[in-house]
């Protein structure tokens, strides 16, 4: 298995650019199940959970093609199940399981099982669709759907559910009738993909707010759409420049998607300054501890939470870390502790206590983000980290290795 090696110390300088969102280009190339004909997608980063999307509507006869624009042709489905296999190397599989029943009437999907994350169910995305007339079972660890035709109806969504709102939202543009979201996912990528399907010819308005109303349609066209920067992998590179004291040009991102976490890092110490390419993080080379509550957005991104820790590692005092998205989400914990960090764990709660210098260790990446929360660290870090697992990272940030070169790092992968 490949390994990534760091030397840390090295003040990150220069530009990056900033690569499409992963979680905004998974729904979007599922939105193409909803229609006949060519769709044309810019801006699809180069990733793993790509590549198993890819593989996944390809397993239902959808044509796929080129690599930058990606171009998406479900004319002729020949399936209607996701199978286990797919399904348990990436959650977000369960986005296409509004789409197909939408569009075919029927769809089969395995449950997405346990995850390194916490229990992370689909039942609000199986309670909204019963919700739209469709009758649901669980059969040996697959829902099965069915609905001649979906009916819009008024769903509430107990807890923001990011892909739960994606999935019914796709379901509903096809419904018979309107639907209305409440407590809707209000994050960009919700926002991007209702753009989509407007192009697309649905009728969706209120989406980035917490009701989204959609009135069905008869059928949908192709469209040509792009997708937006990945403000989680912008948050990682401005995290990036403040560990190491470091000055960051992040091209193409989109500030306006980054409040809270540029209101943190200001408060931690940092200069961010918004330039005509897109934002400047400036490290001032001193770490400031504050606290940090995961929210939905747009509070501040759990997606971000163990690489705000990594930092916070270095913070010149104590900080509260509150995770309050999803239950178990501090794996990244041990391994940063590994590498001198002090923190205890109490619940839902990290207490950080910060300290100079973190030394590099032998560390093993244990989902994505924490992946992302051990490069940061390693980055900052006296003397040599050696990362391994690292295919959790290549799951969700597009080079990662070259573009931190670029700007100055130590850093190699050694392919196995
Ligand atoms: C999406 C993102 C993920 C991010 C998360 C929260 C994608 C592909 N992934 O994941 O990167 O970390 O949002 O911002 O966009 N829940 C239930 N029942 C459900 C659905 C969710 O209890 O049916 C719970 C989850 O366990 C979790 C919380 O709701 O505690 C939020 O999860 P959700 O927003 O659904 O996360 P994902 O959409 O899977």
């Amino acid at each position: 298995m490949d390994k990534i090696i760091i030397e840390g110390g090295r003040r990150l300088c220069g530009e990056v650019q900033i690569s499409g969102a992963k979680n905004a280009a998974l729904p979007i190339m599922c939105s193409a199940l909803l229609t006949e004909g060519w769709n044309t997608y810019h801006n699809i980063p180069d990733l793993v959970d790509i590549r198993t999307i890819k593989k996944l509507l390809g397993s239902f006869g959808v044509a796929i093609e080129g690599e930058g624009p990606i171009r998406v042709n479900a004319a002729n489905l020949t399936r209607c199940e996701a199978s286990y296999d797919l399904v348990k190397t990436m959650r977000a599989s369960i986005l296409v399981l509004g789409p197909l029943v939408a569009r075919m009437g029927m769809a089969r999907v395995s449950l997405p099982g346990g995850c390194a994350i916490g229990a992370r169910p689909v039942n609000l995305h199986i309670k909204a669709l019963q919700d739209m007339g469709a009758e649901v079972e669980l059969k040996e660890g697959y829902v099965e759907a069915r609905a001649k035709r979906l009916k819009g109806a008024n769903i509430y969504f107990d807890l923001s559910t990011v892909t739960g709102t994606e999935n019914i939202m796709m379901a509903a543009c096809l419904a018979e009738g309107t639907t209305v979201l409440g407590n809707a996912a209000k994050e960009p990528e919700v926002v991007n993909l209702a753009d989509v399907l407007n192009g697309m010819g649905a009728k969706i308005s209120g989406a980035g707010t917490d009701v989204i109303t959609i009135k069905g349609v008869d059928r949908l066209s192709p469209v040509e759409a792009t997708v937006i920067p990945d403000r989680i992998e912008a948050g990682t590179f401005m995290i990036a420049a403040g560990m190491t004291g470091g000055d960051v040009i992040l091209k193409g991102c989109n500030p306006q998607h980054l409040e809270a976490l540029i209101n943190k890092l200001k408060d931690a110490g940092m200069d961010m300054l918004f330039v005509e390419e897109g934002l400047r993080a400036v490290g001032s080379g001193k770490i400031r501890s504050v606290d940090v509550k995961t929210l939905p957005y747009p509070g501040f991104a759990t997606d971000l939470q163990a690489q705000m820790m990594a930092l916070m590692a270095m913070g010149n005092g104590l900080s509260v870390i509150t995770e309050t998205v999803f239950e178990n989400r501090f794996m990244h914990v041990s391994e940063l502790m590994r590498m001198g960090a002090d923190i205890v764990v109490q619940g839902h709660r990290a207490i950080v206590k910060g300290i100079p210098k973190l030394r590099g260790a032998p560390v093993m990446a244990t989902d994505l983000r924490a992946s992302a929360s051990l490069i940061l660290a390693a980055l900052a870090a006296e003397g040599r980290t050696e990362l391994s697992r690292v295919y959790h990272i290549d799951r969700g940030y597009q080079g990662i290795e070259k573009k931190l070169s670029a700007l100055g790092a130590d850093i190699q992968r050694v392919r196995a």
